[in-house]
């Protein structure tokens, strides 16, 4: 069985985003694929230290939940970024564990994580759609990096607090989450 784990960024479970990867979730489960959300605003996941401990070894000295995130992450063939846009990049949650991820790197800066794909969910307020570049292009510094497939991604604008995400971006999702499973 194929497994896709959700690194779900968004504080709000009813959200836009949470929408968009349940679109995902759904339909990856109904291809068979086991698939675990992890919501974490809901984890105890420190700032990263910069002391580069983990390298040689992957384990980070800070004990706290990303050893979760990492072990789901470690148990996947897809990791799924699933963000509101704060300010043109991630929310903090998600970026928080995406800057604990240099443990997936080794001493000489290879991934451990080869083999792997991503893709990424994000949703905003803005009616364009350059509102989440800022993000794009760091999902797709960072997976280059990490040595990551870049599979897919649903930008959905127009997404207020209240006001809903349009169908069009839910079908996205879905159809983009069959391309792969
Ligand atoms: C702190 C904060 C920062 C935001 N920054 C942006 C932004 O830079 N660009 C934008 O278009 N929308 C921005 N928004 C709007 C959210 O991205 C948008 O409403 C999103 O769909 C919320 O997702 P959720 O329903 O999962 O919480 C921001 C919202 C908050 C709370």
């Amino acid at each position: 069985m194929k497994n896709a784990v959700i690194l779900f960024g968004s504080p709000r479970k009813r959200g836009n985003t949470a929408e968009l990867a349940r679109a995902v979730s759904t339909a990856l489960q109904a291809k068979g694929w086991g698939v675990r959300t992890l919501y974490l605003n809901d984890m105890n996941i420190r700032p990263c230290q910069g002391c580069y401990a983990c390298l040689p070894g992957g384990v980070c000295k800070i004990q706290d939940d990303m050893k979760d995130v990492r072990k789901y992450i470690m148990e996947s063939d897809l990791v799924v970024y699933a963000t509101p846009i704060y300010w043109f990049g991630p929310s903090g949650q998600l970026k928080l564990a995406m800057d604990r991820s240099i443990a997936f790197m080794d001493e000489n800066f290879v991934s451990r994580l080869k083999g792997k794909m991503a893709i990424t969910l994000t949703t905003f307020g803005d009616e364009h759609i350059d509102s989440c570049q800022p993000a794009i292009d760091m999902f797709t510094k960072t997976f280059a990096l990490l040595n990551i497939a870049y599979a897919g991604q649903v930008n959905a604008p127009g997404c207020q607090p209240q006001g809903g995400i349009g169908s069009q971006y839910i079908d996205q999702a879905k159809l983009l989450a069959d391309s792969i499973a």
